[in-house]
C-alpha cells in the first residue's frame, strides 16, 4: 500500500479518490483534520477496505514511525501542510510547525523505516514531497517561466516554509540516500477546494450575493491547473520519477486574477443566472495582500519530456466542471462554512473592504 499525508484536504482527497478509482492498491491516509481537513470529502469511500484513515499529526515522529512499521507502505506521498498564504500572513507559526518541523519529523520517521527495508523494497521505496511554484518567488511580466533550475526566492511565510521543507527533502536524499522526489506545482482548482482560496471563495460569495474581493488591481498572474491533472502528475512522479529529482507541474495557463473572476461570473451568469444583473457587478477591489507576488508561471517541460505527463483539462473545460461541481454540492459548501470559517472571513476581509 501507499502512505498519504493530508489526504482529507483539497488536493490530498482528490488524490486518494482518484488513486482508489484507478488502482487496487490500498492507502493509509494520515491527516490531523485541521480546519482544512474534511472527512466529507471521502464519504464515498465508506466501507472501502482499501482506505485506512488515521487521524494523526505529522509533527509526531514517533506516531508516524509506528504507522509506517504497522502498514509497511512501499511509498509515502506527503501533501499535509498549512496551505493558505493569507493565513500565513496573519498567523505564521502554524506554518513553521507543520510545514518545516512536521516535514522534518516525517522525514526522520521515513528514514528510520526505510533503513529497516532491504533489497528491492528498499530500492523501490519513494518519498514524494508535494510542493508549490511559490518557492521561486515572483516573476516580472516578461520573465521566462520557472524551471527546476530557478533559484528559490520565497516571499510569504507560506512559501518560505514550503521552501524550507523542500530543502530538507533535498538534504535527506543527498545525505542519507532516502529516495525522495519533489513536485512544485502551480495553483490548483477543482472539487473540494476550501472556500478561502480565490476560486471557491468567489463562487460562494457570488451565489450568496456578497462582494467578490479582488486584492489590489487584480493584475496578479497565476498559472492554474485542474486538480486531477496535478494528481496524475504525482502518480507519474511516483511511478517513474527519478530519486533526487524535482519536477515542476503546471497548466500552461497564465491568467490575471481579474480575468479568472470575470470568467467565473460569466459561467455563473449562464448556469445560475441572478435576475436582472451579472455576478460581475459584485466585484470589489480591496486592499492588497502584503508582499503579494505579481506573477507565477511554470515551465512544465521536464515532466512532459521525462515522464510523459501532460494536463488533460484546459482552463475552459476544468473551470466549467468546477463551477458545476460547486453548484451540485452546495450542501458541502454550507457544511464547511462553519463558525471558524466565518471568523476567518471577518479577520481577513473586514479591514480590507473598509480600505
Ligand atoms: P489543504 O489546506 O486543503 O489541505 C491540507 C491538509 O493537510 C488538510 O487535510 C489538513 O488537515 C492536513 N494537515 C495540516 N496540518 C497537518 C499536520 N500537522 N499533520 C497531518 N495533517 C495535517 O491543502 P491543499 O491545497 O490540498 O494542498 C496540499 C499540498 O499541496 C500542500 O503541501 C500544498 O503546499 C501543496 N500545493 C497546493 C497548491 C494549491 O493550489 N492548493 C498548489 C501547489 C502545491
Ligand atoms: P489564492 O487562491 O489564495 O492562492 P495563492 O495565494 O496561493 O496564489 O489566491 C490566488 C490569487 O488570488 C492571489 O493572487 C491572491 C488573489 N486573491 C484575491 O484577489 N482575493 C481573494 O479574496 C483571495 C482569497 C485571493
Amino acid at each position: 500500500m501507499i502512505f498519504v499525508t493530508g489526504g482529507a484536504g483539497f488536493i490530498g482527497s482528490n488524490f486518494v479518490l482518484d488513486w482508489l478509482a484507478q488502482s487496487g492498491e490500498g492507502i493509509v491516509n494520515v491527516d490531523k483534520l485541521t480546519y482544512a481537513g474534511n472527512l466529507d470529502n471521502l464519504v464515498s469511500l465508506q466501507g472501502d477496505a482499501r482506505h485506512h484513515f488515521v487521524r494523526g499529526d505529522i509533527c509526531d515522529g514517533d506516531a508516524m514511525l509506528a504507522l509506517l512499521e504497522q502498514y509497511r507502505p512501499r511509498a509515502l506521498v506527503h501533501f499535509a501542510a498549512e496551505s493558505h498564504v493569507d493565513r500565513s500572513i496573519h498567523s505564521p507559526s502554524a506554518f513553521i510547525t507543520t510545514n518545516v518541523s512536521g516535514t522534518f519529523a516525517l522525514l526522520e520517521a521515513a528514514r528510520a523505516y526505510w533503513n529497516t527495508l532491504t533489497g528491492r523494497e528498499k530500492d523501490e521505496f519513494r518519498f514524494v514531497h508535494i510542493s508549490t511554484d511559490e518557492v521561486y518567488g515572483s516573476l516580472g511580466e516578461n520573465d521566462a517561466p520557472f524551471t527546476e533550475m530557478t533559484a528559490y526566492a520565497p516571499n510569504s511565510p507560506y512559501s518560505a516554509s514550503k521552501a524550507s521543507s523542500d530543502h530538507l527533502v533535498r538534504a535527506y536524499f543527498h545525505t542519507y540516500g532516502l529516495p525522495t522526489i519533489t513536485t512544485n506545482c502551480s495553483n490548483n482548482y477543482g472539487p473540494y477546494q476550501f472556500p478561502e482560496k480565490l476560486i471557491p471563495l468567489v463562487m460562494a460569495n457570488a451565489l450568496a450575493g456578497k462582494p467578490l474581493p479582488i486584492y489590489g488591481d487584480g493584475g496578479q498572474v497565476r498559472d492554474w491547473l485542474y486538480v486531477s491533472d496535478h494528481c496524475a502528475a504525482v502518480r507519474r512522479a511516483l511511478e517513474a520519477g527519478r530519486p533526487g529529482e524535482v519536477y515542476n507541474v503546471g497548466g500552461w495557463n497564465e491568467m490575471k486574477n481579474i480575468d479568472v473572476v470575470r470568467t467565473l461570473c460569466a459561467i455563473l451568469d449562464e448556469l445560475r443566472p441572478a435576475p436582472g444583473r451579472s455576478y460581475a457587478s459584485q466585484v470589489r477591489f480591496v486592499a492588497d495582500r502584503p508582499g503579494h507576488d505579481r506573477r507565477y508561471a511554470v515551465d512544465a517541460g521536464k515532466i512532459e519530456r521525462e515522464l510523459g505527463w501532460k494536463p488533460v483539462e484546459t482552463f475552459d473545460t476544468g473551470i466549467r466542471k468546477t463551477v458545476q461541481w460547486y453548484l451540485d454540492h452546495q450542501d458541502w459548501v454550507a457544511n464547511v462554512q462553519s463558525g471558524a470559517y466565518l471568523s476567518w472571513v471577518e479577520q481577513n476581509y473586514a479591514k480590507r473592504e473598509a480600505s
